[in-house]
């Protein structure tokens, strides 16, 4: 499977994305476009960076009753997205309504992952604030497996839990794991955290790296970093 660097553009404005974005002369980074961006500028964001070259995950998170989320994926369909996700914590009925409204009608779709934990999320809070009596692990592994049934591509999780992810899931179930720092760096509100080349050496087809590219004072420099770590290129 190819292994990418996917910046989170975490940015509220068009212009702030854009310029960000005109900074990277050579490679076209695979681009996340969030919640932040895409409820600060709607669709016309997505089309205007997919028209410059870039691969978009849309990353929107939907949880709904499996009807809305069905819809809404049917919308989401139009846009000419790779990869988009909803959070497995939806049960595998939702994820499936999700999988049916992202299909165009010629069968084709983007790439559909499922969100398992969040990585801001700790076992101890998990288990606190949510009573969910069983450790992380367990239920990572078992939303992957609820994602794998209802016939996702793949989970979004911690680079530490890839390796269990394909264990339970198998090697072509895709990881893309956010969670990343620099060995040098602030881990910020992240909890779970590891390096891109730790994430490499663990598994994860693609890492999400956002504050540590966009907030660096050389972000070309860092995501080049972030390539060198990864993917060795
Ligand atoms: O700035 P940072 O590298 O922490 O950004 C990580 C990005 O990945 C954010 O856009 C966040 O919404 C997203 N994300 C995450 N944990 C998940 C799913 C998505 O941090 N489980």
């Amino acid at each position: 499977m190819a292994k990418d660097v996917i910046i989170a553009c975490d940015f509220s404005s068009k212009e702030q994305t854009l310029a960000f974005l005109d900074r990277f002369t050579g490679r076209k980074p695979f681009v996340k476009i969030g919640m932040e961006l895409f409820y600060a500028c709607g669709p016309d964001i997505v089309r205007e960076i997919k028209a410059r070259g870039h691969k978009i995950f849309l990353d929107l998170k939907l949880h709904d009753i499996p009807n809305t989320v069905r819809k809404a994926m049917s919308v989401l369909s139009h846009l000419d997205v790779d990869m988009t996700n909803v959070h497995a914590a939806g049960t595998v009925d939702m994820m499936r309504a999700a999988l049916e409204g992202l299909t165009r009608p010629d069968g084709t779709r983007p790439l559909l992952i499922a969100v398992t934990q969040l990585t801001s999320t700790s076992e101890e809070r998990m288990q606190r604030e949510l009573l969910i009596g069983a450790t992380i692990n367990e239920t990572i592994a078992k939303y992957a497996e609820n994602a794998k049934t209802a016939g996702l591509d793949g989970v979004v999780c911690s680079p530490l839990e890839a390796e269990l992810v394909k264990d339970n899931c198998g090697a072509e179930f895709m990881t893309v794991t956010p969670g990343i720092r620099f060995a040098d760096a602030a881990a910020d509100d992240q909890v779970r955290i590891t390096t891109p080349a730790c994430a490499r050496e663990i598994g994860s087809d693609y890492i999400v790296v956002g504050r540590p590219v966009t907030a660096a004072e050389d972000p070309v420099a860092a995501y080049e970093r972030c390539c060198r770590e990864f993917i060795g290129e």
